[in-house]
């Protein structure tokens, strides 16, 4: 699947003879980690294991064992023989876990975010940031957890009662992201194991090391074996027609991209599964004449150049109304110009390599297809692989003006470091623009004029409105998205919702008081 410079290193020794090559030492960081199966750290039935490079270097960074399909099904017993013993725990000890493993997590932050940055290539500040992230997710749910309420309600007939439980789904499947490796993970299982569920947790290839470091703090915090499972496994295919298969797996959270999140609809289909679903994204940012620009600017770089583009909910189209146009697009230029690109645990960088080769073909493709279609290249425009970049995948941080709705870069996720900007006259039209997409994750615009305020965000097919911010995330909100963005929200009140079941109780001839 991966491609080019990621693959050529892909052992130990061969990483540092082409560190060596460029006259500099190869320093291994990371480490090699096992699947979780029932409280037990164990090797795939196979035996073999794939190795995780880092993005940065190509250097080997650690391995994990390649999971077959009775590996798979080995953690769904594991979960299954959990599932009783978790959800008739008091809720009171299933938050306590939660809270624990929260602490664990902060109190490990260096360690898990050198990991992530190693395995990601994410910037060591922005690692350290996610994993915060990800240790909110618990805590929060930690107190959701306690919060899973019933109803009672008024029956027609007074001999009657009427109840409302919500009760856990069962066991879980949680398949996860390389971009936010902690994060996406705990915003899964933290839920799930607040309703009173248990997990497998699959996470992505690319990053399955960090993984294994939040399951061994969830461990070390007091979760009981079973609840929570991780399997990696080179195969994801494989993973999930396992997962799919198998009748004990009542709920599937997965995020990822829209065309896999098809995929996954269409196996859900077999067993009658639930998912929750968080898809790609392609946010509209519009900025208005009355915006305040500085604040405008810098909430765009915030969330265009997140994660080096690499997010979801990233800035994919720039609409800058005319009177601040050229304002805008000479601050934007200037400002990505500065931005340091390196390997994430250099001091000072604020763009950290793509995750790999293809990630690097796509912003490229974008570029160079923007620029043939007449958009004006304002900064950046380039890989950068010479000297210092030659062995990671690297991505100069770019700025297109002149964009045009039949650009590439118009309809298709980037997922890299450009930023491409258009024109607009009215807010009506920054509207029809901002909706014209088979995507409704995110949307931000920036405007001082509260009434325009309201009335935008109530327009914007969006599930995620950030009015005047670049920034949305947060454990207390229910993120997710509309239209092929997906379905299901995770985090706040709602987010513990996609883990239970709503039965109602009749239970007649009780009488009256
Ligand atoms: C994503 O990119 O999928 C998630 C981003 C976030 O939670 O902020």
């Amino acid at each position: 699947m991966q491609s080019g410079k990621r693959n050529r290193r892909s052992d130990p020794a061969g990483a540092r003879a082409a560190a060596e090559e460029v006259g500099q030492m190869a320093v291994i960081t990371g480490k090699d980690e096992r699947l979780l199966v029932g409280g037990e750290w164990v090797e795939a039935s196979s035996e073999s294991r794939f190795d995780v490079t880092n993005p940065a270097t190509g250097e080997v960074v650690g391995s994990m064992p390649d999971a077959g399909p009775e590996d798979v099904e080995a953690a769904i017993d594991a979960a299954a023989a959990a599932l009783d013993g978790w959800k008739s725990l008091p809720a009171i000890e299933r938050a306590r876990v939660l809270r624990r493993s929260a602490d664990v997590i902060r109190e490990r932050k260096d360690e898990i975010a050198a990991v992530m940055t190693a395995e990601q290539g994410k910037p060591l500040a922005e690692a350290a940031g996610e994993v915060e992230y990800a240790a909110s997710f618990l805590e929060w749910f930690g107190g959701e957890a306690e919060r899973v309420y019933g109803q009672v309600v008024p029956a027609v007939n007074p001999q009657n009662r009427v109840l409302v439980l919500r009760q856990p789904v069962g066991v879980v499947a949680a398949i996860t992201p390389w971009n936010f490796p902690a994060a996406m993970m705990t915003r899964k299982f933290g839920p799930a194991m607040a309703a009173g569920c248990t997990s497998v947790v699959k996470p992505a290839s690319a990053t399955p090391l960090t993984a294994a470091l939040v399951l061994r703090a969830i461990e070390d915090a007091g979760a009981p074996p079973g609840v929570v499972n991780l399997v990696t496994s080179r195969s994801s295919g494989m993973v999930a027609e396992t997962i799919f298969g198998d009748r004990r797996v009542r709920k599937i959270s997965f995020t990822g991209s829209t065309e896999v999140g098809k995929e996954l609809i269409r196996l859900s289909a077999g067993q009658v599964k639930r998912l929750s679903l968080e898809l790609g994204g392609h946010a509209p940012y519009l900025i208005f004449d009355d915006a305040d620009l500085e604040e405008a600017v810098d909430g765009l770089i915030a969330s265009k150049f997140r994660n080096a583009g690499q997010t979801c909910v990233c800035a994919n189209r720039i609409y800058v109304q005319s009177g601040v146009h050229d304002a805008v697009v000479r601050l934007l230029g200037e400002k990505v110009a500065r931005m340091v690109v390196g390997p994430g645990d250099r001091p000072g960088v604020a763009i950290g390599p793509l995750i790999d080769e293809r990630g690097v073909d796509k912003a490229d493709q974008h570029v160079q297809d923007a620029i043939r279609r007449g958009a004006h290249l304002v900064t950046g425009g380039g890989r950068l692989d010479d000297g210092e970049y030659a062995r990671g995948s690297f991505y100069a941080p770019t700025v297109l003006d002149g964009v045009t709705p039949d650009m590439l870069i118009s309809t298709e996720e980037t997922f890299g470091p450009v930023a491409g900007v258009s024109r607009f006259e009215t807010e009506e039209e920054a509207i029809r623009l901002a909706n014209d997409s088979v995507y409704g994750l995110c949307a931000y615009f920036h405007t001082r004029d509260y009434a325009r305020l309201l009335r935008v965000a109530e327009q914007l097919e969006y599930g995620i409105v950030g009015a005047n911010t670049g920034i949305i995330s947060a454990a207390n909100v229910p993120f997710g998205g509309v239209k092929e963005s997906g379905y299901g929200r995770e985090g706040g009140a709602v987010g513990v919702d996609e883990y239970l079941d709503v039965k109602y109780v009749l239970v007649a001839g009780v009488g009256t008081p």
